[in-house]
């Protein structure tokens, strides 16, 4: 998941390697503690195992497949396995599987070797490049007031804001301070921008709106401060995104930085200038994987998905290995049953097709990538979107405070096509049916950004999924929501974040609840095989049937008008 609140990563991958054994027993404790746990649920909830069967009667009985399900397949020893693979992996890549590391790439190798060696899936990659992603060297920031020059400190004074162009300014540029905070016409057209370093405070409008009226103003340079605002609004934030493909060099600064250089402007006037240089280039052969069953109609296609990255702080082991893994276990098992003749189980007449988006965590770049493509496929049957009917996406599903948070159909943006709506809300019923026959309690979750349905349901693509939270706090009435369900004690931690360590180095193989994890990842196999069993799934979704022209959003407008609050 990207981050839905207004925080920002720190790029900081420095892992204790010492400190991994002692967590390792750490983990262990707990994990016998857990098995304690989840007997005892079991045992308390052993009317529900006897449910889960008769809940088949709501398939299409015809296909005599006994008491055989998707769900049943799916055991919490078996996404622990795979999930201490990812950590291994992390391990062995300074502690992080985001993009451009090895611990990306390893995560990639190990879901294409899981699949070839299990599987008769079709495997497609899909390799794409990231521009002005990668920064080579160290950043420089100089300011020149009055005749006196200042080297300022990378990562404390400054940061380079990703994917803006790369500077080398080899003499002082003029600075100019762009009045209120530069979401207006009227702020730019007041001072003279053009051809000058130009200082923004942070605030109002995206960071894209105002990379972009920085390249209608024709500046050298744009340095946007941080706003003091809050305890958390202070310091030169690492990972902030510019606008992709822009031409302008842009820099993050502090607030005290920011301040000293609007002090100086406005002290020294003309004799205040600014030298930016940045050396940037571009990460090439980040990857998509998608799996395909061999059978069912490849024009009516079941997408479903989760984002293979993690973040540069940490193992990303919930965030979003716990997507990763949840998904390879559901193709495996899914693989096993179609492949197994003796189980009787029968194919879909529907392709399901599972995707792993790479970039998930830098915008949803992967996704928008897939996407886009499928959009100009517009002759390659089966790879075109009109070839698919919805999208499941499964983002963080073993949060240790968690919630079962169901996208609402309700929450969707209200730029959202309506064709979207009708199979959306289905999807969204559908899940809280099944949470409701476990006895489980529920939670409605946005479809507001944030993770890569997002380029789907834009394109008016049916969508849904569930999650069991970020960064944000789980509240006593949630709590108590919870406890009154799953038992005292059981409802988690009132006050306190879904997941503790959303972003951070923490979110190790510790940072999640297995029985959660387990649960999410049976309500996924479970709403597959429900829509798999349809008769006419595409009926079921869009009953008003689907446009035969609908306007497309580009790849452009999803990055740079993303309603999402990290975005500002
Ligand atoms: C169940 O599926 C069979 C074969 O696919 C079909 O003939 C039958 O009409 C379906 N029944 C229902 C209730 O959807
Ligand atoms: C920066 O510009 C100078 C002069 O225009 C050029 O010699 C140098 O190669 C450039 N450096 C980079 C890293 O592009
Ligand atoms: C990861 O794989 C890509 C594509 O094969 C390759 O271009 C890149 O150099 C690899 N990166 C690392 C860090 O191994
Ligand atoms: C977690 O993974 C799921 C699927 O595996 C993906 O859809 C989601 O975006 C990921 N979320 C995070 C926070 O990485
Ligand atoms: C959604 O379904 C309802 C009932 O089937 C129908 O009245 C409505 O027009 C549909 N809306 C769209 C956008 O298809
Ligand atoms: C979820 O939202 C629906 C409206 O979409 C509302 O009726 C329901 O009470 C909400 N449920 C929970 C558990 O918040
Ligand atoms: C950025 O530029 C590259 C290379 O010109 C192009 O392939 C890509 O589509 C552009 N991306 C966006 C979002 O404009
Ligand atoms: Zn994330």
């Amino acid at each position: 998941m990207t981050e839905l609140q207004d925080k920002h990563e720190v790029q900081n991958a420095v892992v204790s390697a010492s400190g991994s054994k002692k967590v390792f027993y750490i983990f262990f404790i707990l994990l016998i503690l857990i098995t304690i746990t989840c007997v005892a649920l079991s045992a308390a909830t052993l009317s529900i195992v006897r449910r889960d069967s008769n809940s088949n009667s709501n398939l299409n009985s015809s296909s005599k497949s006994g008491s055989l399900s998707l769900a049943d397949q799916i055991t919490v020893e078996d996404l622990l396995k795979h999930l201490e693979q990812l950590q291994v992996i992390a391990d062995q890549s300074g502690g992080t599987r985001a993009i451009t590391t090895r611990g990306f790439n390893g995560t990639l190798d190990y879901i294409t070797r899981q699949l070839e060696q299990n599987t008769k899936f079709i495997l497609h990659h899909q390799y794409f490049t990231v521009p002005n992603y990668v920064v080579r060297g160290t950043p420089q920031l100089q300011s020149q007031v009055n005749g006196a020059v200042n080297s300022h400190v990378y990562l404390t004074d400054f940061a380079y804001m990703v994917f803006s162009a790369r500077a080398n300014f080899t003499s002082f540029v003029r600075l100019v301070v762009i009045p209120n905070l530069g979401c207006q016409d009227a702020d730019w057209s007041s001072v003279s921008a053009a051809d000058a370093v130009v200082l923004v405070k942070r605030g109002d409008c995206t960071y894209i709106e105002k990379v972009t009226f920085a390249e209608n103003y024709r500046v050298r340079g744009l340095l946007v401060y941080n706003d003091g605002t809050a305890a958390d609004r202070f310091q030169a934030l690492q990972g902030v995104r510019a606008k992709m493909n822009s031409s302008v060099p842009a820099f993050f600064l502090s607030y005290s930085m920011g301040m000293q250089l609007v002090n100086a402007a406005n002290d020294a006037g003309e004799n205040a200038g600014i030298m930016m240089n940045a050396d940037v280039s571009d990460a090439e052969g980040i990857g998509n994987i998608c799996a395909d069953t061999p059978s069912g109609d490849i024009t009516k296609t079941i997408v479903v998905g989760a984002h293979s990255d993690g973040v540069p702080a940490g193992s990303g082991i919930n965030d979003n290995g716990s997507g990763t893994i949840g998904l390879l276990v559901l193709a495996l098992n899914l693989a096993r049953l179609f492949q197994t003749s003796s189980n009787n189980y029968p194919t879909y007449p529907y392709r399901v097709r599972f995707c792993w988006w790479g970039a998930e965590e830098i915008g949803l770049l992967g996704s928008i990538y897939h996407v886009e493509q499928a959009i100009l496929n517009s002759d390659k049957e089966g790879e075109r979107f009109q070839d698919y009917l919805l999208n499941l996406n499964y983002d963080m599903l073993a949060g240790p405070n968690y919630r079962f948070g169901i996208h609402d159909s309700e929450m969707a943006p209200t730029s959202t096509p309506l064709v979207a709506l009708n199979g959306t809300s289905r999807i969204t019923a559908l899940f809280r049916q099944w949470f409701t026959e476990q006895k489980l309690p529920w939670s409605n979750s946005s479809l507001g950004g944030g993770s890569d349905y997002v380029p789907f349901l834009a394109n008016g693509l049916a969508v849904g999924g569930v999650n069991t939270g970020a960064g944000g706090i789980k509240t006593a009435a949630e709590r108590d929501q919870y406890a009154a369900i799953l038992g005292t004690g059981n409802g988690g931690i009132a006050n306190a974040a879904f997941d503790t360590c959303y972003h951070q180095q923490c979110d190790r193989i510790t940072n999640i609840n297995p029985f959660a994890y387990e649960k999410v990842v049976k309500a996924a196999a479970y709403a597959i095989e429900y829509m798999g069993r349809l008769n006419d799934l595409e009926k079921w979704l869009y009953p008003q049937g689907r446009p035969k022209r609908l306007e497309r959003i580009s790849r452009s407008q999803l990055y740079n008008t993303q309603n999402d609050p990290e975005l500002y």
